[in-house]
């Protein structure tokens, strides 16, 4: 049995700290895509952590992390992870796991990806520069290297011949930065990774769940930011919803139960593209400082506005979202009147639906208002001990979406999330 947990808008929604919660009721948690673009937080006891590589799974002895097929792994990142995970007493050797299939990003992906983003100027995605996108053309233009390579005595041969493709193509970006000292830590990491447990992920899962053990599949990024349903081209370069687990980690369908849909209680962007609901003005800002909204793996200020209900439906159909999970309530603890997004007008037609390509249109959100709680409420332990107004909140958007907010989270603890019934 398989039961997911992934992002419904663009990335951040706190997929971290809800994987951290419920990862106790599960054997095996697995990363099916993404890389080290993404960054989950969690706290062990008061002390955070910020996962790029790692499932959010590690810091719980009974459980064992799979790194999946899906996922493009940079080794360096990886060590550094688990040189953190290790000063907390986790032992990796014994609960992490990488599939012989998974992807590496190597130091000319990274190099690729800064010179393709300078290149196209102020058209740039605002990628976190990690080398992503190159890594996954890699892989569907078939010259990629895989963990299950670096096992084989002519890894160095097959690396120095994608360098020299890769330098190529730098060439004609005109990009001549010297990535010697990233080449050297990449071979130390590759030495690094040898020593860790690296497997067949599909049989290992399989076999997992043959003997009846639960399997928690862990999302990245977010279902705006998925290649084929984002907003495209403003997009990372992996499927980010639900159908990304099969083709990520090697399991079929029917063996998926549910499928967690994490979304903030408002909405953040971080690098560039459409953005329908964002707030150029104070208030935008009033929520990037409440909520402390900047990047996880970049810094960067995250951008900010109202839930957008158009996009979480989309992303509720896509993924076949069975129950929400409603992430930084507690943020909105500060406002007077907080607004929702419930269609979209484009060229003076409103619509309910996402548009095929939202960077041609202007689009006009069409807001519903509600009255702000205006109440602490982030140390509140029941459904029942919400307030009203909240409630009120959390039933528009289970209406509008059809789809149950199963838990509202009150804050960044491990304990600060409320079971809705
Ligand atoms: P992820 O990429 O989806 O795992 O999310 P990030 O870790 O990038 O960003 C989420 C941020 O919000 C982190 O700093 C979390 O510690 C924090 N966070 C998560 N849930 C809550 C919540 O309910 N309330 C508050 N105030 N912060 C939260
Ligand atoms: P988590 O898992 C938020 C964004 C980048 C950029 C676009 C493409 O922490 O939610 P890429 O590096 O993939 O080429 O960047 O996607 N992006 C994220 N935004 N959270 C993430 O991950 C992201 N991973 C990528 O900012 O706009
Ligand atoms: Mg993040």
């Amino acid at each position: 049995m398989v039961d997911a947990i992934l992002g419904l808008q663009w990335g951040d929604e706190g997929k971290g700290k809800i994987v951290d919660f419920f990862a106790p009721g599960y054997d095996v948690i697995a990363r099916f895509q993404g890389g080290p673009n993404a960054g989950h937080t969690l706290y062990v006891g008061d002390k955070k952590v910020v996962l790029h590589q790692i499932p959010s799974g590690v810091f719980h002895e009974k459980t064992v992390n799979l790194i999946g097929n899906g996922v493009v792994l940079d080794p360096v990142t990886l060590k550094k992870e688990c040189d953190i995970v290790a000063s907390f007493g986790v032992d990796v050797r014994k609960n992490l796991f990488i599939s012989k299939r998974t992807n590496i990003i190597v130091p000319t992906h990274r190099a690729l990806d800064k010179a393709s983003e300078l290149a196209k100027g102020n058209d740039k995605i605002g990628s976190t520069l990690k080398g992503i996108g190159p890594a996954y053309m890699d892989k569907t233009g078939r010259n990629a290297l895989r963990v299950g390579d670096i096992i084989d005595h002519n890894f160095k041969q097959a690396y120095q011949q994608l360098r020299s493709k890769h330098l190529q193509l730098l060439a004609n970006f005109n990009f001549n930065e010297d990535i010697s000292a990233w080449e050297q830590e990449f071979f130390e990491a590759i030495e690094f990774l040898r020593t860790l447990n690296i497997v067949n992920g599909e049989y290992f899962i399989n076999d997992k769940i043959a003997q009846g053990k639960k399997v928690l599949a862990e999302g990245a990024q977010g279902s705006m930011l998925d290649v084929d349903f984002g907003t495209f081209p403003f997009v990372t370069s992996s499927n980010t919803t639900s159908s990304g687990i099969c083709s990520g980690l090697g399991i079929a369908p029917q063996q998926i139960r549910d499928i967690l849909g994490v979304t903030k209680a408002y909405c953040t962007r971080v690098g560039s593209g459409p953005f329908p609901t964002e707030l150029l003005n104070e208030t935008g800002e009033t929520l990037r400082k409440l909520g402390n909204e900047f990047g996880a793996t970049t810094g960067r200020p995250r951008r900010c506005g109202w839930i957008d209900l158009v996009a979480l439906r989309y992303a509720c159909m896509i993924n076949g979202v069975t129950k929400l999970v409603m992430t930084k309530a507690d943020i909105l603890d500060h406002f007077d009147q907080l607004e929702v997004c419930t269609s979209y007008k484009i060229d003076g037609q409103e619509t309910k639906e996402v548009p095929f390509q939202m960077t041609q249109h202007a689009i006009e959100p069409q807001w519903k208002s509600f009255s702000g709680w205006k109440c602490n409420t982030s140390e509140i332990k029941t459904f029942s001990a919400l307030p009203q107004t909240m409630k009120t909140y959390v039933d528009f958007i289970n209406d509008y979406t059809g789809v149950k907010v199963s838990h509202i989270s009150n804050g960044p603890g491990r304990e600060q999330l409320i079971a809705t019934e």
